[in-house]
């Protein structure tokens, strides 16, 4: 059994405006201690399907499909057994810490507060594995640093504390929503880094919300390219990188810039992304595709495996693609 297993997920919004279809039928999977990745231009559905799969989603929105966690549908599950869940198995973290981090508490105090309420400690034995998970995020001199306020911390590393708090409960499964994007490169990098580490030293599964390709590819097993709210393939990371099937993944890699080519511009995909609520019959990526068929725009292609561990959806040939 796979630790998480989604199965045709759907989302869609109320608005003045009409329905807004923002996933439209997402089926994927991760196993124990996986990375996966899923990228994908703004507004592709990313973050929705993570939300949805959580039960988090805003008011308007509503989900359907399964989402099997050790074999239990999150969807369907009491809410009392979901925040169990949420709170000790799958942690969720998110691009900007300050909206984890209660600016008014010492990080000391929320720390221990997570463990004191999930694991039952006494607020000593709390603090000291707070100082604990410090130190693993690699917080120069946590123990005497615990006590003090989030606002007297970097942006980097507030996302490190942020990262310390999310692993409190030892969760089984992260997600990890762009958690460096607004980081600079530098700290960006360490942050992956300690993510790599923290996979490896706790066993923790991920799944990396990124629309930036270039973090990864030194990370993620696997990878899940969105658009549209829809699978536009996914495969092992080296093979969706290194012979892309899918015309749309062929255009976000060449927005990516590469040391080891001689570029002097980088190519972006033209067109804009599509209108959710107004999304083509057909394949969504066809009104800006470049190897666009007569029937792309009005016969949704399916998604089919190749490869042993492939997926992909296009009426392209993958010799074309190429
Ligand atoms: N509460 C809402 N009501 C209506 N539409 C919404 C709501 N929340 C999200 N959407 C729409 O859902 C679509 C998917 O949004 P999502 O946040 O999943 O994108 P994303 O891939 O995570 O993009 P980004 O890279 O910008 O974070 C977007 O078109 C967005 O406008
Ligand atoms: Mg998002």
């Amino acid at each position: 059994m796979r630790l998480l297993e989604i199965e045709d997920l759907k989302v869609t919004f109320r608005t003045n405006d009409g329905p807004v279809n923002a996933v439209n039928g997402i089926s994927l999977g991760i196993d124990v201690g996986e990375t996966l990745a899923i990228v994908g231009e703004s507004g592709s559905g990313k973050s929705q399907t993570a939300f949805a799969a959580m039960g988090l989603l805003a008011q308007n929105g509503a989900a359907t499909g399964r989402v099997l966690y050790d074999g239990k549908d999150l969807l369907s599950m009491r809410t009392s057994d979901l925040n169990k869940i949420r709170s000790q198995e799958i942690s969720m973290i998110f691009q900007d810490p300050m909206t984890s981090l209660n600016p008014y508490m010492r990080i000391s105090d929320q720390m221990a507060e997570v463990l004191m309420l999930h694991k039952g400690m006494s607020k000593s034995d709390a603090v000291k594995e707070a100082v604990r998970m410090l130190d693993a995020v690699r917080i120069p001199d946590a123990a005497s640093r615990v006590t003090m306020y989030p606002h007297e911390f970097s942006g980097g590393m507030r996302q490190r504390i942020m990262i310390a708090m999310s692993l409190l409960c030892r969760p089984r499964l992260l997600i990890a929503d762009e958690p460096t994007t607004a980081l600079d490169v530098t700290v960006q990098a360490q942050i992956m880094d300690l993510l790599g580490d923290i996979r490896r030293d706790f066993g923790t599964a991920v799944i990396l919300i990124t629309h930036d390709l270039g973090i990864v590819a030194g990370f993620c097993d696997r990878t899940l390219v969105m658009y549209g709210g829809q699978i536009m393939e996914e495969g092992p990371t080296e093979a969706v990188f290194g012979k892309p099937s899918h015309p749309y993944t062929k255009g976000l890699l060449q927005a990516v810039p590469r040391l080891d080519r001689d570029q002097t511009t980088l190519e972006t995909i033209s067109g804009e992304p599509p209108d959710m609520s107004r999304l083509p019959k057909g394949c969504p990526f066809s009104p800006r595709c470049a190897l666009v068929r007569d029937n792309c725009a009005t016969v949704k292609p399916a998604l089919e495996a190749f490869d042993g561990d492939r997926r992909r959806a296009c009426h392209v040939t993958i010799k074309e693609v190429a």
